[in-house]
């Protein structure tokens, strides 16, 4: 009786000390949305998961672009501290993967049916052999134009469709004593600017060619030279304080009337409309000239972790990033699209709405592409390569000829 009792006790305890040591879904979340667009957007996030019984642990490191937060994630996973959930994207997932550090998600996509709802190109990068390895939150398209629409009233001028109306129209502006061009001079911005360059002075199969396929003849061709070309009129467009600024005050510079153009991705948009800014009215969006759209898929990455709580904390994070409400609430605050196809787009505004057809013209005519310069087409060695000549051309006064024989053997190097 006595033995009896005693272990019914202790069974009764194990059980309250099992229940108490649960401490419901908790999820330590790397990333690196620090501008005041990106805050409110993660801020959703934050309070979703909150909402389905989650707790948030939150690891923001700021730096545009990603490059401070990447290098804190190292620092964390070499320590054997990884956090539960990653800002990751591109091919840097299954570079991670490849290290035998990230979680297999894919119980979740099953269960919620990501493959019936998510694009195949999307799907794909979600993917390390076969296994779901990350969760898409959105589409940021990269090559837009933002651009002060008092500026270009004032001055008469019109959105630009070729970059000599570019040219000719920041050439006025410069001449008028305006800035034309809102750049912050840090080398994932000159990245920015210059694959928008590429795209549109060599087409759709030239930027395949040099930024996915790495092709030599493409990377020293004269159309390179002419895209180099291209990013040395830009840089005489900018301000002389252009140097490390970031690039959400680049926007702020169009946004206060300080300058006409920003040439940045989607996010831009967010910190616009964070500022009660009217797409139409106080600013104007416009892809950079040329065809083609290139993509920038955000997505969480679960890392190897123990402990029950922070594995239902990656489940919860997982299915409901993929979910129907989150996707529409986060891209409307973060200036993208959702990555799901079946998210209705009325509230969006005009700039989600060309982003959305030009995405889908573009997936039709092969003209839909991975932005380089933001982790999406090249593992990190050789985006790495192309973007530190990119910025030492920007940054001196390299001819385009020395600037693409370097492109050459930076890649060449970086095999
Ligand atoms: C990310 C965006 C982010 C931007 C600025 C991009 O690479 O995809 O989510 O807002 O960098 O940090």
């Amino acid at each position: 009786m006595f033995m009896k009792t005693t272990l019914a006790a202790t069974t009764a305890a194990l059980t309250i000390m099992g229940t108490a040591s649960f401490a419901g879904p908790q999820a330590e979340v790397l990333h690196y949305w620090t501008s005041g667009g990106e805050a409110k957007s993660v801020a959703v996030l934050q309070k979703e998961f909150a909402d389905n019984g989650g707790t948030w642990t939150d690891m923001p490191v700021a730096g545009g672009g990603g490059d401070a937060a990447m290098t804190a994630l190292r620092a964390r996973v070499l320590s054997g501290n990884a956090p539960t959930a990653v800002q990751l994207k591109g091919p840097a997932i299954q570079e991670w993967y490849e290290e035998g550090v990230l979680a297999d998600i894919s119980s979740v996509a099953e269960a919620n049916g990501w493959a019936d709802v998510l694009p195949a190109n999307i799907a794909s990068h979600m993917k390390c052999e076969g296994t779901w390895c990350a969760a898409p939150v959105n589409v940021h398209r990269v090559d837009w134009i933002w651009a002060s629409a008092d500026i270009l009233k004032a001055n008469g001028i019109a959105l630009p469709t070729t970059w000599d109306e570019f040219n000719a129209a920041a050439d006025k502006l410069q001449a008028a004593g305006i800035t034309p061009l809102a750049h912050g001079g840090q080398s994932w911005q000159d990245a920015t600017v210059f694959e928008a360059v590429a795209l549109g002075i060599g087409g759709a199969d030239f930027y395949k060619k040099a930024f996915v396929e790495l092709d030599d003849a493409t990377l020293t061709s004269d159309t390179m030279v002419a895209v180099f070309d291209q990013m040395r009129k830009m840089r005489g467009y900018v301000d002389p304080n252009f140097s490390g600024r970031d690039w959400n005050l680049a926007t702020a510079m169009v946004m206060n009337g300080e300058a006409a153009f920003q040439i940045m991705g989607d996010w831009a948009k967010g910190e616009f409309m964070a500022a009660g800014k009217v797409p139409g009215e106080d600013f104007l969006c416009i892809s950079t000239p040329g065809d083609g759209f290139l993509y920038n898929v955000d997505s969480f990455a679960m890392f190897d972790v123990d402990g029950a709580d922070k594995k239902a904390g990656q489940d919860l994070l997982a299915k409901l990033v993929v979910g129907k409400t989150f996707q529409k609430t986060f891209n409307l605050n973060k200036g993208s699209i959702p990555a799901r196809t079946d998210v209705d787009l009325a509230d969006f505004d005009s700039c989600a709405h060309l982003s959305a057809s030009d995405m889908a013209a573009s997936n039709d005519n092969g003209s839909l592409l991975p932005s380089y310069a933001h982790g999406m087409a090249l593992r990190g060695a050789q985006s790495g390569a192309i973007t530190d000549v990119v910025t030492a051309h920007f940054n001196s006064d390299m001819s385009s000829a020395d600037a693409v024989a370097m492109l050459s053997k930076a890649i060449k190097n970086s095999m």
